[in-house]
């Protein structure tokens, strides 16, 4: 119930328009713009910059501040203390869970990795050398051809059995783009593993020579998969509601929001900082300086990659603690000489000090380390969009229950008309 209320006066109209305000736990109040409608007007806000489009309960972001909670969690208390089944459970339950029910979520995770045979025969009809994210989209909208048993929304029991299937099933599904793409055989998952463990197993395991995680490795991959698990109403989970608005079944949701994902200003990013990487090349200053210039040359449709976020105005949390776990990795490997790891810091640094950046208040984001954390566990760089995507699906399944569960009604923007008026068609 609002107990505030904005008073919007209007040219033309004779008397002002009362707007309800809500509260919410923290962050910005918001107006209630929907009686707008029945005087004639809409809000006109391309790009949904100043727009909440739901209530949620699941994360807050203060940009500001650089603060990430998930269900009032800070994302770098639950990086460092909890893990990424863990904040699974948060994300779709609202509590974390006891170390009973952890058990038993994890069990049931565990028992729902493998895929439907037939869906094997599906990956056959893609080109070897299509992109990963391009079989992703495509096997996970045809999951809703294999497990039309949990298709009814309305039910709960349905919309957890969905949930547990795409949680437990992306892994699975992920490696198998990659297999297909190397020409390998696909690997089963193993039940002795954890969740990143039996990634990383399903990734690079060959029926000739198991592959035997690293504890470092398998630690990095669970939080990359932390770190990622959501965002709240970014672009792909604003695609998963408002699909979902529709009555669309979960997986249909999902293969949608993954082709979102897909857009180098979102998930492409962590792709696209490793191609500027090697665009840079020789890790040397007149390279580096050059690229920073062309970021700043507003005649160059360059940007620098893992810089800048619609919501975060300081470090993005998520960040600070990926570079951390980014030294961490290297350490292991041997691999604190990197010279591209050199570059990315130096890119850092700079822009960090250059006005052009320090004004428009863009620092580095998830994507700046997440890529160079991939590439030194051994992943290519045409996958790294497909673990965001993997890593997400909790957020997105969460965003689409909490929706789906509530009042729901179909999302359907409005516009601001420039075309032609009504004219006549030409006479013959
Ligand atoms: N390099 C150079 N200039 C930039 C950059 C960048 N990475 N990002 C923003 N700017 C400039 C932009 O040109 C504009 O300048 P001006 O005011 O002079 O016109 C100003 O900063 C504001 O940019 P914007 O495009 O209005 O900001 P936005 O909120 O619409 O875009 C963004 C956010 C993430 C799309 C953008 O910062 C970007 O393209 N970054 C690079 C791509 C990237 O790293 N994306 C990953 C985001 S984090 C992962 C995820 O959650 O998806």
């Amino acid at each position: 119930m609002a107990d505030k209320k904005a008073i919007l006066t209007v040219p033309g109209l004779d008397d002002p328009i009362e707007l309800p305000i809500y509260n919410g736990t923290v962050g910005p109040d918001v107006i209630d713009v929907r009686g707008l409608t029945s005087k004639g007007m809409f809000t006109y806000d391309p790009g949904f910059v100043s727009t909440a489009s739901c209530e949620s309960e699941i994360t807050y972001i203060d940009g500001a501040k650089g603060v990430l909670l998930h269900r009032g969690y800070p994302i770098d208390q639950l990086a460092k203390q909890s893990d990424y089944i863990e904040l699974c459970y948060l994300l779709l339950n609202g509590e974390l869970p006891s170390p009973e029910d952890k058990k038993s979520f994890e069990s049931t995770i565990t028992y729902h990795t493998m895929v439907h045979e037939q869906l094997t025969q599906f990956f056959k009809g893609f080109r070897r050398d299509a992109h990963p994210m391009a079989i992703l989209c495509g096997v996970v909208g045809a999951l809703s051809a294999f497990y039309h048993d949990s298709l009814d929304i309305k039910n709960p029991r349905d919309r957890e059995v969905s949930a547990f299937r795409l949680i437990a099933k992306m892994p699975t599904i992920s490696a198998m783009c990659y297999k297909y793409s190397t020409g390998q055989p696909f690997v089963y998952p193993r039940n002795d593993l954890s969740y990143a463990e039996n990634f990383l197993h399903m990734m690079f395991s060959t029926p000739c020579e198991e592959y035997v995680p690293n504890p470092v490795l398998a630690k990095a991959m669970d939080r990359i998969f932390m770190l990622h698990a959501d965002h709240e109403q970014n672009a792909s989970t604003s695609t998963v509601r408002l699909t979902g608005s529709t009555g669309a079944n979960p997986f249909a949701c999902i293969a949608a929001g993954i082709a979102a994902l897909w857009g180098p200003s979102h998930g492409g990013a962590n792709e696209a900082v490793l191609t500027m990487l090697d665009e840079i090349g020789e890790d040397s200053e007149d390279n580096i300086q050059r690229f920073i210039a062309k970021a700043k040359d507003k005649d160059d449709p360059f940007r620098l990659m893992g810089f800048g976020h619609r919501v975060y105005r300081n470090f993005d949390p998520r960040a600070k603690v990926m570079k951390e776990t980014c030294d961490e990795v290297l350490k292991e490997l041997g691999l604190e000489n990197d010279p591209q790891l050199h570059i990315a810091k130096r890119l850092e640094e700079i822009a960090l000090e250059d006005e052009y950046f320090v004004k428009r208040q863009l620092y580095p984001n998830v994507d700046f380390y997440s890529g160079i954390i991939l590439k030194a566990i051994g992943i290519p760089t045409n996958m790294f969009t497909v673990i965001f995507a993997l890593s997400r699906t909790v957020g997105w399944i969460s965003h689409w229950k909490e929706m789906v569960s509530g009042d729901n009604k179909i999302g359907r923007p409005r516009q601001l008309y420039k075309g032609s008026d009504m004219r006549d068609y030409p006479a013959k």
